[in-house]
């Protein structure tokens, strides 16, 4: 087998040229940071919503636990130990193999469709927080049609996602450890605290039972193809991986950091989230009898109408939005870093003209996104999806798993099993089932899962 190639000479020595995190708490809550986001607070639960309630969330559990955590330890491993962004990573770990630069390639391409979708849903938010701070101070009250008005708009929504890219490019150009780690670890505790102030407020509701055995009580017969694709496709979009954010993120994690606690500390943090997330809507959707397949608009239909039903319901809004915001922030960062880090690293151009750069991109695209819901483009469709549903469903339920199968081939085929074990604690003491468990997961129960999932949904063999 060959071995793993040996990292570049330079920067991974003591006073590092390369930019990383500067702690290992940073590392982690840079981590969470990316994993936690809008995938949590708006796509976890609408997905749940439309596939059916438990049985969703139960094959989303087993995406996350037996595919997801060991691909991002390959990530993390291989990103550690080559220091370099992800094209150039998945193009030297393999010795004589440099055609693996292609999952860095579709990493790439993941980013860009993902921003372009995700930077319209993060500008809705944005609207929001300003809204609802105008209802609660006793401006106009947010109905459905507010949210009609605002993602079926023109100018309104194109603003405010240009506005949302430009301060993600701005904190981007920062650098690693002064942008991405002072933020979002600013960030992350205050995300949990405002996120079990809206649980309280939901879970003591009469009539909260309902919300909580939908998400719980899990009905076998719903899961059909498509609900395991989304389930899987959701796993990887959820901890970033599949597209070279958690490779390149990898590259800045210092060498004390354990690789599988630590992943498994993200993963278990990133899937509280969503769970307290989906506590916080769906018993207040029962309890005042709106409907759970809301769709991508669950979020900004839902949340203001219950809560308006609640004492302090606008101010609770408001700290809903505030929250929506802070989480989606660390994941623009870690997804605009991806192009960044390789037109900085590859192109040679200064951070800041590479955030500019990728962020005008991702606005081309974007903006077709946004308007593909407006009248101007709401007619145009691509394989029969507007280009919002287009570039989500091209990402999340092709680009990502695809890319995790090939990353799953190379870290528990390719490269040299003794190496990779190296690197998962680089010498600071971890039991030895940890390596064991991971090289099972990642040799054969996720490729042959992400396989059977992926041929299953192309109608090539019929397992659910
Ligand atoms: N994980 C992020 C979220 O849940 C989205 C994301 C996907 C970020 C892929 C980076 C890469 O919101």
């Amino acid at each position: 087998m060959p071995s793993l190639a040996a990292p570049p000479p330079g920067p991974t020595l003591a006073a590092p040229r390369r930019d990383a995190f500067a702690s290992t708490l940073g590392a982690f809550a840079a981590t969470v940071g990316s994993a936690v986001g809008l995938g949590n607070i708006w796509k976890f639960p609408y997905l749940t919503g439309s596939n059916g309630g438990a049985a969703f969330v139960l094959a989303y559990l087993l995406a996350v636990a037996l595919v997801a955590l060991p691909v991002m330890v390959v990530e993390h491993a291989i990103g550690r130990r080559m220091r370099l962004d992800a094209v150039q990573a998945y193009g030297r770990v393999v010795p004589r193999q440099p055609a693996w630069a292609a999952i860095g390639w579709a990493g790439l391409l993941s980013a860009v469709l993902i921003m372009a979708f995700y930077t319209d849903v993060a500008g809705w938010v944005f609207a929001y927080v300003w809204k609802s701070g105008v209802a609660a101070a006793g401006g106009a009250p947010l109905t459905p049609e507010t949210f009609g008005r605002l993602a079926g708009g023109t100018w309104e929504p194109l603003a405010w996602q240009a506005g949302v890219l430009a301060l993600t490019a701005g904190i981007i150009a920062g650098g690693v450890s002064a942008g991405i780690e002072r933020v979002t670890k600013a960030l992350m505790p205050a995300l949990f605290v405002l996120l079990l102030v809206c649980d309280l407020r939901a879970l003591t509701l009469p009539g909260a039972g309902a919300g909580v055995a939908y998400l719980f009580t899990p009905d076998l017969a719903k899961l059909t193809g498509p609900v395991l694709l989304s389930a899987l496709g959701l796993a990887f979009f959820k901890l970033s991986l599949g597209m070279g954010t958690m490779t390149t993120y990898g590259s800045y994690l210092p060498a004390e950091v354990r690789l599988v606690p630590n992943a498994a500390r993200v993963a278990l943090a990133d899937t509280a989230v969503s769970l307290l997330a989906g506590l916080a809507i769906f018993p207040a959707v029962f309890a005042f009898g709106g409907t759970p397949a809301g769709g991508p608009g669950l979020l900004f239909n839902t949340i203001p109408l219950v809560f308006a039903q609640m004492p302090g319901g606008a101010i609770f809004t408001t700290v809903f939005f505030v929250l929506a915001a802070i989480a989606t922030i660390g994941a623009m960062v870690s997804l605009i870093e991806v192009p960044v880090a390789w037109l900085v690293e590859r192109g040679g151009l200064r951070r800041p003209v590479a955030a500019s750069v990728t962020a005008a991109a991702m606005f081309a695209l974007g903006a077709l996104a946004t308007l593909s819901q407006s009248p101007l483009l709401s007619g145009v469709t691509v394989f029969g999806k507007g280009f919002f549903d287009l570039f989500d469903f091209v990402s999340s339920n092709v680009l990502l798993p695809v890319g995790g199968l090939a990353i799953a081939v190379v870290g528990g085929w390719l490269v040299s099993r003794a190496d990779f074990a190296a690197e998962l604690d680089r010498g600071y003491a971890t039991p030895a089932w940890h390596g064991r468990a991971v090289m099972l997961l990642v040799r054969f129960v996720a490729p042959v899962l992400i396989l059977l999932i992926l041929l299953n949904s192309l109608g090539v063999i019929r397992v659910a």
